[in-house]
This record gives structure tokens, C-alpha cells and sequence, in this order.
């Protein structure tokens, strides 16, 4: 019976720290699906680290990511919107508000 409930919460746990972590990967999908060919010149990485980029904050990062999406006519659901504004800022942005 406790040998169960041990296997029960080691499941449990894995299930969560998986999806921490498809989160950012389902965040870098979307982007490279749908984000990469127009603002890419070679490098993607140059816009986002570029010293007069225009995104200061994380509520402004959100903001042009929702800016380009509608732009785009894709209809993400916020919780990929939001998955990409976290793989951008945890890639390129670093900012913690
Ligand atoms: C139709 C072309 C196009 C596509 C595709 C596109 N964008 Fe953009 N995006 C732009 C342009 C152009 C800029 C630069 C705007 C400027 O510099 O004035 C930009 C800028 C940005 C920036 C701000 C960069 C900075 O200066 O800090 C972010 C963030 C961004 N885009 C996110 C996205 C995301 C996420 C997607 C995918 C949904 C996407 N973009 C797809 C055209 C596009």
C-alpha cells in the first residue's frame, strides 16, 4: 500500500517537473513554426538582443508578441501566447517583471 502511494507521487512528480518544462518547449515550437521567417534576417537572435530593441519589460513583451500574432491572423490560445512570451524571455529578454 505505501509502496503505491510512493510510486503514485514519484508519477505525480514527474508529471509536473514535464510540464514546467514542455511549456518553454512548446513555447520555442510555436516560435520557430510561426515567428522566424519574416523578422529573421540570418540570425533571429539579432532582433530580440539588438541595443535599441523596442520590448523593455515583460509587460511590454507580451504585448509585441500579441501585436505580431494579430499581424499574423494566428489564433493561439493564451496559454501558448503566453508559453512563447516565457521561451523569448527566458531566452533572450531576462527580465523578472
Ligand atoms: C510579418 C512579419 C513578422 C512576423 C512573421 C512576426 N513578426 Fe515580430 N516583428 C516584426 C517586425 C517588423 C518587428 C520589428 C518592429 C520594429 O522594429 O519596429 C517585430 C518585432 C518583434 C518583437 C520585438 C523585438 C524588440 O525590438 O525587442 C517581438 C518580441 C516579436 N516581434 C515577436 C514576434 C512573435 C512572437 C512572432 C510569432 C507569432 C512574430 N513576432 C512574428 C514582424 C513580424
Amino acid at each position: 500500500m505505501s509502496s503505491t502511494l510512493t510510486k503514485l507521487s514519484a508519477l505525480i512528480c514527474c508529471m509536473l517537473t514535464t510540464g514546467a518544462y514542455a511549456d518553454l518547449e512548446t513555447g520555442r515550437e510555436l516560435h520557430e513554426e510561426n515567428c522566424i521567417e519574416c523578422h529573421m534576417m540570418d540570425d533571429h537572435t539579432a532582433l530580440y538582443t539588438r541595443a535599441d530593441r523596442k520590448v523593455d519589460s515583460l509587460h511590454r513583451l507580451g504585448g509585441q508578441v500579441s501585436a505580431c500574432t494579430q499581424i499574423l491572423n494566428i489564433t493561439w490560445f493564451p496559454e501558448e501566447e503566453r508559453d512563447v512570451v516565457e521561451y523569448l524571455n527566458t531566452e533572450y529578454y531576462h527580465f523578472s517583471n
